[in-house]
């Protein structure tokens, strides 16, 4: 169960100082635009990943005026502090250094949506595929490993094809089935637990205003041809020796779970026909979905919403907050209007942010 209990921005892109007890329900930041309401979004998912979703570059997120980003807070009672220069790389629980950034997911970790991270539906299939890894690490968190194994493989494929020395890529090519069988399998177990959770009466609710008579169905595509199938290692592996010419010549691999992707359609519609609005509110669903598997898989996300009713109308933000109330998870949600969600006020903590001022209200 992750719960924020404190949380200390201390230096991050314009937040400075800024200390907050936020609610274990719902905490809702109302700001005009530019004051920081995405940067605390940013700061928060840093302290669950030690990274942002927004750049791979930490000179963004130090304050100008600074050298550091520094950012503490306290988790279910364990004290976390992440501290970040140029040449400092500090991570720590109860004063502990740690190493591995799966420790920070597994005590904080963290759902997000944001305009700035982009949609899953009409989304590019690198956001696809971390949606879908996000589900699977929670479901099987060894599968980490085999990630890492695979990228090293591929990694070492993609260097071998590229200066042209194929000769040593056989050995290679065969760990690369093995471990991309293992992902496939376990993208398609999640596939499969995702269907069923898109049968909720409260999904189909929710996009039900957007598509009224059309039918929602989504396609997973492995990566590799349509003639193998992902779970057979020994095609896989044969497909790979049989085209080694035709990738060297691209000099690189261009098939396999590295370009898996989701394909969604309504009706017989593919996504990129879809509106913005049936865009952004089947990604939501999907969203919500991931949500309630983590929560059924005993893992309690941090939910983090932002710019929210750019994103959802004032039905559909009560629809999900009333949801993600029922499962107990804690909200952090950013809004431009002052509006406050018709969520029990008991639940909720407003506040207010100016210049990356963080006040209650
Ligand atoms: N590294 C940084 N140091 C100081 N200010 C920053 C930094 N990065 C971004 N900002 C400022 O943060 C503001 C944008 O904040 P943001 O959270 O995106 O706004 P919004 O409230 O619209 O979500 C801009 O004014 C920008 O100049
Ligand atoms: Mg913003």
């Amino acid at each position: 169960m992750a719960t924020i209990e404190k949380i200390h921005v201390l230096q991050f892109r314009n937040i400075e100082n800024q200390y907050i007890k936020p609610n274990k329900d719902i905490n809702l930041f109302v700001g005009d635009n530019a004051q920081g309401k995405t940067n605390l979004i940013e700061a928060i998912y840093f302290l669950g990943h030690n990274r942002s979703f927004k750049t791979k570059n930490l000179k963004d997120l130090i304050p100008f005026d600074k050298k550091s980003i520094k950012i503490s807070a306290e988790v279910d009672g364990s004290r976390v502090v992440l501290e970040r220069s140029k040449s400092n790389n500090n991570a720590s629980v109860n004063k502990q250094k740690i190493n591995n950034n799966s420790k920070l997911t597994h005590l904080l970790p963290t759902q997000i949506i944001s305009p700035d991270r982009g949609f899953i539906v009409g989304g590019a299939p690198k956001l696809k595929r971390s949606y879908l890894d996000w589900g699977v690490f929670h479901m099987e968190p060894a599968i980490l490993q085999t990630y890492k194994s695979f990228n090293r493989a591929l990694k070492n494929i993609n260097t071998l094809f590229s200066s042209g020395d194929s000769k040593q890529v056989d050995f290679w090519l065969f760990e690369l089935a093995t471990l991309s069988v293992e992902i496939s399998s376990a993208r398609t177990n999640y596939i499969e637990r995702l269907c069923k959770k898109m049968e909720r009466p409260f999904l189909l609710k929710t996009i039900k205003p957007f598509s009224p008579n059309k039918t929602l169905s989504f396609l997973f595509s492995s990566g590799w041809t349509k003639e193998i199938s992902c779970l057979d290692q020994e095609a896989i592996y044969g497909f790979l020796k049989k085209n080694i010419n035709s990738f060297a010549k691209v000099k690189h691999l261009n098939y396999g779970p590295h370009k898996a992707t989701i394909d969604f359609f309504l009706d017989s519609q593919t996504e990129h026909h879809f509106s913005r609005g049936e865009q952004k509110s089947l990604s939501i669903m999907f969203w919500v979905a991931q949500v309630l598997i983590l929560v059924e898989m005993g893992v309690i996300p941090v939910v983090l919403i932002d710019d929210v009713s750019s994103e959802l109308d004032k039905q559909k933000i009560d629809l999900v907050l009333d949801c993600l109330l029922g499962l107990g998870v804690q909200v952090f949600l950013t809004d431009i209007g002052k509006r406050a969600p018709a969520v029990d006020k008991k639940k909720t903590n407003s506040y207010k942010i100016n210049s990356g001022v963080i006040e209650v209200f």
